[in-house]
Order: structure tokens, then sequence, then C-alpha cells
């Protein structure tokens, strides 16, 4: 009895290291892009994290003019991201572009949550490649709001791509939390 009870404990390690495996290989064999704009560090952080987890490339969303203080200052109604972010047709330009977004199957784009949804650079962001046949999962950080209109809003703008709700993550998530979000999805 001893003996079968082995055996079949062997046979469902070996089959759970082989689903593991298989499931890791999954998440590998895509070619996977982590974009991010980061005003203040916070998303770059997880960004970062995120792309060493599941060993994706880092591309970062840079403003062509960086955002100072007093244009992040949502206090004030006439701050440069007030006026963005009133305006939706608001599409800051970008200081660089990604050499070749068409070898990515996956695309995560991550930013902070500014006035519950996307910043207008990530609209710029989108609006600027052909997401065609991608699937685009958005990712945030922010004060305590959730994600929002975010993944709506984007799929209004990529039509062609498969664009997720995506998620809001604290500053402090860990590279093992972000794999396995990560890996539900891929
Ligand atoms: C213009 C502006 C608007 C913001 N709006 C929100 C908001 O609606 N909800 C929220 O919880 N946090 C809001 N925040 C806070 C940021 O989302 C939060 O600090 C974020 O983690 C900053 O990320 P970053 O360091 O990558 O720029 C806002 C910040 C700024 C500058």
């Amino acid at each position: 009895m001893k003996k079968i009870l082995s055996i079949i404990t062997i046979i469902l390690t070996i089959l759970y290291n082989f689903n593991a495996q298989a499931e890791e290989n999954n998440m590998t064999d895509k070619k996977i892009l982590v974009a991010y704009f980061s005003a203040t560090g916070t998303t770059a952080k997880v960004a970062e994290r995120l792309a060493s987890a599941i060993e994706a490339d880092l591309f970062e969303i840079k403003p062509a003019q960086p955002y100072t203080n007093a244009d992040l200052d949502w206090t004030d109604k006439k701050s440069r991201s007030s006026i963005e972010m009133t305006d939706t047709t608001s599409r800051p330009n970008m200081a660089s572009k990604i050499d070749d977004i068409s070898k990515y199957n996956i695309v995560f784009v991550g930013f902070p949550v500014w006035w519950y949804r996307e910043p207008s650079i990530i609209d710029t962001f989108i609006e600027s490649y052909d997401f065609s046949g991608k699937t685009i999962i958005p990712f945030a950080t922010s004060g305590m709001s959730g994600i929002g209109d975010s993944g709506s809003n984007i799929q209004k703008l990529a039509p062609q791509a498969k664009v997720l709700t995506g998620n809001r993550f604290s500053n402090d998530i860990s590279a093992e939390e972000l794999k396995e979000w990560a890996k539900e999805l891929l």
C-alpha cells in the first residue's frame, strides 16, 4: 500500500512540475513589452519590477516637455495637467518612439491615474502605433482610485487591439505578485 502511495505521489509531483513548466514556457513564448509613463517615479518602479519578473522589454513613455511640479498641481485648474485632462482630445508629444512595435504580441501599458483615468500622453502613445491583433494590458498606480475607465478609453483608441480592463497596484506590490497577475492573463 505504501509503495502505491509513493508511486502516486511521484506521478503527481511530475505532473505538477510539467504543468508549471508549460505555463512558464507559454509566457516566455510571447514577445512582451512593458511601456510606461511615470511623472514622479512610482509607476516606473512597478513597471521595472513587472518587466523583470516576466522577462519583458521595457520602454519609458517620456513627454517631449517634462512635467514640472507646477504642471502636476491638480489643485490648480490652470496647471498643465489640469488643462490636458479637461480636454480629452489633448495629445502631449512624446520625446521618443519605439523602434519596432510589430514584434510584440502583448503590450502592458503603465501609468499614474490622473483624474480617474489614463494621462493624455498615454492616449498619444496608443494612437502612435498600430496595435492590430495585439493585446494591451493597462496597469496603474494611484493615490487610491482604481484604474477607472482607462481600459475602455484605450480600447476606443485602438479598436483593432484586444484591451483588457487592467489593474491598479499599490507602489509596494511585489515582483512575485506581479508575475502571478500577469501569468493569469497571458
Ligand atoms: C494631475 C494628477 C492627478 C491625479 N489624479 C488622481 C486620481 O484621480 N486618483 C488618485 O487616486 N490619484 C491621483 N493622482 C495621484 C497619482 O495617481 C499617484 O501619486 C501615482 O502613484 C503617481 O505615479 P507616478 O509617480 O508614476 O507619476 C494624481 C496625480 C496627479 C499629478
